[in-house]
């Protein structure tokens, strides 16, 4: 009797535990750390909202910082006349020879297509830039953006479907983020001096204040934390090891193949010495 109802009540403890752990809840995983109260965390912590006026954008970033995992969030990004605006969603870590995975969102005339903007860097050093255009409006609904980062690979996802890959090269001398920890940053900001056709189109101000929302964040990840992670080292979780399937890479030729609207591998012209060496190894 005393057993079954011990072992009721740890079980009861157990799944409300995991509840609180599952449910996404902004408040207990970010902090809004700059924007002067154009940062705002909403419905009891479900959905976090950044603006964007004249005077300053706004931004946040997790309390945690995570060394792999597997990241999920869903952004809706600002609608009409975006153009000039950028919404980035990164992680990276500290120091003058940082890691960083960047998703950066380029804003737009009414109607003219976002552009997805991703990066890579490894020790500082960037300019491993692809682009895309998306196969929908990312300002009429919340889409999910996701980072797969584990020791082999980082893979870039939109709504379930890879569009970038990142491989671990090093045995063919290319580095790979996989010892310094990261943080997730994101912030919303005026960058009408590149961002949309290059500079030509400036931000419209009498449409501001510019706001992207945010929600469902999901962390499937190793939190780092005094110099420890909380994963041990037989870490069994799927994503650990996870890579492309073949209706993966199927899926990542086909967004290639009909969305990507710049590959810095492709852009020879951009390196006179050579490709980047990664540049063999990918499509
Ligand atoms: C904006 O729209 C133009 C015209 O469709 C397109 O060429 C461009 O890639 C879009 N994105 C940006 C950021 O300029």
């Amino acid at each position: 009797m005393a057993y079954s109802k011990n072992f009721t009540l740890l079980i009861s403890i157990a799944i409300s535990s995991l509840m609180v752990a599952s449910a996404s809840n902004f408040y207990q995983d970010f902090d809004i750390t700059w924007g002067d109260g154009r940062g705002k965390i909403l419905n009891n912590g479900q959905l976090l909202s950044l603006s964007l006026d004249k005077a300053s954008g706004s931004g946040f970033q997790s309390k945690s910082e995570y060394l792999f995992g597997k990241i999920d969030m869903q952004l809706k990004l600002v609608p009409g006349n975006s153009a000039g605006t950028v919404t980035a969603y990164y992680l990276k870590s500290p120091g003058s020879t940082w890691d960083e995975i960047d998703f950066e969102f380029l804003g737009n005339l009414s109607g003219d297509p976002y552009t997805l903007h991703t990066n890579v860097f490894t020790n500082g050093k960037g300019d491993r830039e692809q682009q895309f255009h998306l196969w929908f409006d990312p300002t009429a609904d919340f889409h999910t953006y996701s980072v797969l980062w584990n020791p082999q690979r980082i893979v870039f996802y939109v709504d379930g479907s890879p569009i970038r890959e990142f491989k671990n090269l090093e045995s063919n001398g290319v580095l790979f983020p996989k010892n310094q920890p990261m943080r997730i940053y994101s912030s919303l900001w005026n960058a009408d001096d590149w961002a949309t056709r290059g500079g030509l189109i400036k931000t419209d101000w009498t449409q501001a204040p510019f706001t992207a929302s945010y929600r469902n964040f999901n962390a499937n990840a190793c939190v780092w934390s005094n110099g420890k992670s909380s994963c041990n080292s037989k870490n069994n979780n799927p994503w650990f090891s996870q890579e492309l399937d073949a209706t993966g890479q199927e899926r990542l030729k086909w967004v290639q193949k009909n969305y990507m609207i710049y590959n810095y591998c492709k852009d020879s012209k951009r390196f006179p010495q050579g490709l980047p060496k990664e540049c063999a190894f990918n499509i």
